[in-house]
């Protein structure tokens, strides 16, 4: 074994039902090879060599619910009945190869951008408020109906993906899309219960989708939530002001039937409210406050965040040693109980192989233009970059 001891990464970890074979996981990441909203041959070829390369758990790209307000160009994956054989393909390929697989179920609400001809051009773009940043209107505000359709579509996706052979799914509530708009307070000025000051109001409608999606997969299917404090729109934003807060969410979120919480963050370990305690990261807060197994990705591996890299242009550098070293530190001190390796695993298919067998510098470096010529081939220009135009650094 390497050096940093990788050990403690290695050993299985059981959530309800489900036996991950190691700690590392390969979050949500859309790459360009979705063929009419569903995963293609080639999207099975490279989720199935991720898995041959020993990665525990793999949660697919974001996949919307079958709603006329969840997707918008054949990019974009969609749990329905066209495409739901291919799924069911996939999680054969990745189970057969020893990792867990979980679908992310993700709604874009008012960052939704229609693309004229493409199915449901015509359909609303559906948010909490009709805003994805304060003073920027995205979508209008959903009726109560709406809710409850959308709802609906989550269950229906939910139980599809037990059908298919998942073992669970994983509610995207990350990074600025609909789940995270009613989240932020920003976004959700919403006066019906749903919404406004108070943390448990704005997640009511989040953790009501969640407890339903519960009640549709069965006790011991995997349910993992996925928030980040920071969206795309602004890296400084807070969901969780305060500790408390958390602790009041977490608290809801297991009460949900929540099994894990996947905490998505720019860099691991980047202190979460220094002033408090100086070193923690927001997954360490979460693991602390929440009581349920916590999940920590961000920029493993690499110099640069995928923000930085994606919209600033800058390139990142190989910083392997040094971020194991730091992760089993953190993770001996029992700040997370998973990692979340994204971008590296792109790049390496054999990511987990490689560095239990202590073969670090045979990792090959992230390069966004190769790696993600696909994907910038595909989505249609305009349709996902326009909403980051205003991000603020
Ligand atoms: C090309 C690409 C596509 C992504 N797509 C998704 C997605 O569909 N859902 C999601 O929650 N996060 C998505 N992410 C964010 C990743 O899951 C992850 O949080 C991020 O890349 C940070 O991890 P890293 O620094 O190890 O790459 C994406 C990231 C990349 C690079």
């Amino acid at each position: 074994m390497a050096d940093p001891d990788l050990t403690p990464l290695f050993a299985p970890l059981a959530i309800g039902g489900v036996t991950l074979r190691n700690r590392f996981v390969m979050p949500a990441m859309q790459i360009g090879f979705t063929e009419n909203c569903g995963p293609s041959p080639r999207t099975i070829d490279y989720l199935r060599a991720r898995a041959e390369g020993g990665v525990g758990l793999i949660f697919s790209e974001s996949c919307a619910p079958d709603h006329p307000s969840g997707y918008w160009q054949a990019a974009f994956c969609v749990m329905n009945r066209e495409t739901r054989g291919r799924w069911a393909e996939l999680a054969e390929a990745i189970r057969g190869a020893g990792a867990a697989f979980a679908i992310q179920l993700w709604h874009p609400g008012g960052q939704r951008r229609p693309v004229e001809g493409f199915a449901h051009a015509d359909a609303p773009t559906l948010s909490p408020s009709g805003l994805i940043q304060a003073g920027r209107e995205g979508g209008r505000a959903m009726t109560r109906d709406e809710m409850d359709d959308i709802a609906a579509a989550f269950v229906r996706a939910a139980e599809d993906a037990r059908a298919i052979g998942a073992d669970g799914v994983e509610l995207h509530c990350a990074h600025g899309y609909l789940m995270d708009q009613f989240l932020w307070a920003e976004t959700n000025v919403r006066d019906d219960g749903y919404g406004g000051p108070a943390i448990a109001d704005r997640a009511r409608y989040p953790l009501a989708v969640a407890a339903a999606i519960r009640q549709a997969l069965g006790p011991d299917a995997l349910l993992s939530l996925r928030f980040s404090q920071f969206k795309e729109v602004d890296y400084g934003a807070r969901v969780f002001e305060t500790p408390e807060e958390l602790a009041e969410f977490g608290a809801l979120a297991r009460a949900a039937g929540v099994s894990m919480l996947n905490v998505s963050s720019r860099r691991f370990g980047k202190p979460e409210w220094p002033d408090l305690e100086q070193g923690l990261g927001i997954a360490g807060w979460v693991r602390r406050l929440a009581g349920l197994p916590v999940m920590t990705t961000g920029s493993i591996g690499l110099s640069s965040d995928i923000f930085a890299d994606l919209f600033d242009g800058e390139d990142p550098g190989l910083r392997v040693a040094a971020d194991l070293a730091e992760l089993t530190r953190r993770f001996g001190a029992g700040e997370f109980d998973l990692v979340g390796v994204g971008r590296m695993h792109i790049a390496n298919a054999d990511f987990v192989e490689k560095v239990r067998a202590g073969r670090f510098d045979d990792l090959r470096l992230y390069n966004k233009k190769v790696d993600l010529q696909h994907l910038m081939a595909q989505v249609v220009p305009g349709a996902v970059e326009e909403s980051r135009k205003t991000a603020a650094v």
